[in-house]
């Protein structure tokens, strides 16, 4: 079974909410409503900030929240959401254990008290305002790379089917004959409406011939987490509200004649529509070689030779909140560099992660959420970034909800035909484990 049942569940959902909320638990409503918050003074320019580029006719998530009638229909709904700070999709906060050393940038957020504010419009019935004085809306999203040398795509449209939430794989290549260094990119994408997020790895030359290989027939090939199962280099996490991503300055990441880079793109069909699609990527590439060389490193789980632990990995049946802390190293060859990035993966029994560089926090994630993966870059000037280099120890500590009460879990169980949950342990698929961070480096040299 996949999640195309998700649609009419939102809408039983809403309405039960819609139905015994609002107004009369606000006797005050109306008579508030001209003092509280407003639709066009208020509301409407903050879900245009940071909601309606996916909640919008064609986008990805369901409603479409630039329209006044629907937001406000599921107006206490949303404000249950985004108090529980489900909505808009951001993982990376920190926790009372675990307090990165800076914020973020593209932290798409809300504050505390824009949350109020649309909590507070929710409780007076959603007041529509007045047209005529409403306040400017922000622009649009910035999805495009003006500067880029490459797009690259897979040469066809790629027709999605109807059946399922799938992950497939593309290959694409830059065909470089001398090395080139990526200094930035950008997804450009087409079906807006079924693209949940696109990832793009860098397949070293000797690799190249083996995920050619695996190209089925119709040029793609399913694939789930190419992160720690192949430990490509990711170097794009797109989601539909990511920016481009820009490497620090005078920096690149170094490809080498020969090389791949392998799409990743989650196809979220819930609206059972199928559809077609043509996503391409733009990308910045140079052959100067540039001040400073970037690299993404993947560390935990996937480098078991690095890895010390008290006991096997192995993740109890039916236990909630199993903790596995692997002990680790920056790989031996990486040089003096700075931290200006950082990730993590868990497959489906995830519900935690956090990664450590001694008794320093990098990333805190308390509650994982294998949809909404990002790379977080900080900000922050680069002499004061963490400073990391070859044999630095690591703890990569990874938290599991292996019960049937996991929703995301239990979906792909039963998919796989099992009624219960098992042991699970490290492995490549979706019914076994990983624990693994993502750090993004870069040199530091004058
Ligand atoms: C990056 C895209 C994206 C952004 C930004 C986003 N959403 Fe969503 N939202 C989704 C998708 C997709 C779903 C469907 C469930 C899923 O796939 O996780 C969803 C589901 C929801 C739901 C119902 C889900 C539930 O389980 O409770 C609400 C309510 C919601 N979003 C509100 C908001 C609000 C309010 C904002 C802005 C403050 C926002 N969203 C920003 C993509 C987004």
């Amino acid at each position: 079974m996949q999640r195309s049942f998700l649609f009419p569940l939102f809408l039983a959902v809403a309405l039960a909410a819609t139905a015994c909320g609002s107004p009369s638990d606000d006797d005050d409503a109306s008579a508030n409503a001209e003092d509280g918050p407003t639709w066009h003074q208020d509301i409407a320019p903050l879900f245009h900030a940071h909601c309606v580029h996916c909640h919008s006719e064609g986008n990805i998530g369901p409603f479409a929240f630039d329209d006044y009638d629907e937001a406000k229909v599921l107006s206490q709904w949303i404000g249950n959401n985004i108090r529980q700070r489900v909505m808009p999709p951001w993982s990376a906060v920190a926790s009372d254990t675990c307090e990165p050393p800076h914020p973020f940038k593209h932290d798409v957020r809300l504050s505390q008290d824009e949350i109020d504010l649309i909590v507070d419009w929710g409780r007076r019935d959603a007041p529509e305002g007045d047209p005529a004085t409403a306040a400017p809306l922000p622009a649009p999203i910035d999805r495009e790379l003006e500067d880029a040398t490459h797009r690259l795509d897979r040469g066809s449209t790629w027709d999605i089917g109807t059946a399922d939430n799938g992950y497939f794989c593309f290959v694409l290549d830059p065909e470089f004959d001398v090395p080139h260094w990526l200094t930035a990119a950008q997804v450009v994408p087409d079906a807006l409406d079924l693209l949940h997020h696109v990832f793009l790895y860098l397949v070293p030359p000797e690799q190249a011939a083996e995920v050619d290989d695996r190209l089925g027939p119709e040029g793609s090939f399913e694939c789930f987490s190419s992160i720690a199962d192949d430990g490509f280099q990711p170097l794009v996490m797109w989601l539909p509200d990511s920016p481009p991503l820009r490497l620090p300055e005078d920096s690149g990441v170094r490809a080498e004649p020969g090389s791949r880079l392998l799409m990743q793109v989650h196809y979220h069909a819930w609206r059972e529509t199928g559809g077609l699609d043509q996503t391409a990527i733009d990308m910045k590439w140079t052959d100067e070689a540039p001040a400073r060389e970037a690299r993404f490193e993947v560390v935990g789980s996937n480098q078991p030779a690095a890895v010390v632990t008290d006991a096997p990995f192995s993740i109890p049946q039916e236990l909630n909140q199993h903790v596995e802390e692997l002990q680790t190293v920056v790989p031996a060859d990486v040089p003096a560099s700075r931290l200006w990035s950082v990730s993590g993966r868990l497959n489906h029994a995830g519900s935690g992660l956090e990664l450590r560089s001694g008794s320093d926090c990098l990333l805190s994630v308390p509650e994982w959420n294998l949809d909404w993966m990002r790379l977080y870059q900080y900000d922050a000037p680069l002499e004061e970034l963490p400073p990391l280099s070859g044999g630095d120890p690591l703890s990569v500590s990874c938290e599991y909800d292996n019960t049937w009460a996991n929703f995301g879990l239990r979906d792909v169980l039963e998919a796989e035909g099992h009624d219960a949950t098992f042991t699970m342990g490290l492995g490549p698929g979706e019914l076994a484990e990983m624990c693994v961070g993502v750090l993004g480096l870069v040199d530091d040299v004058p």
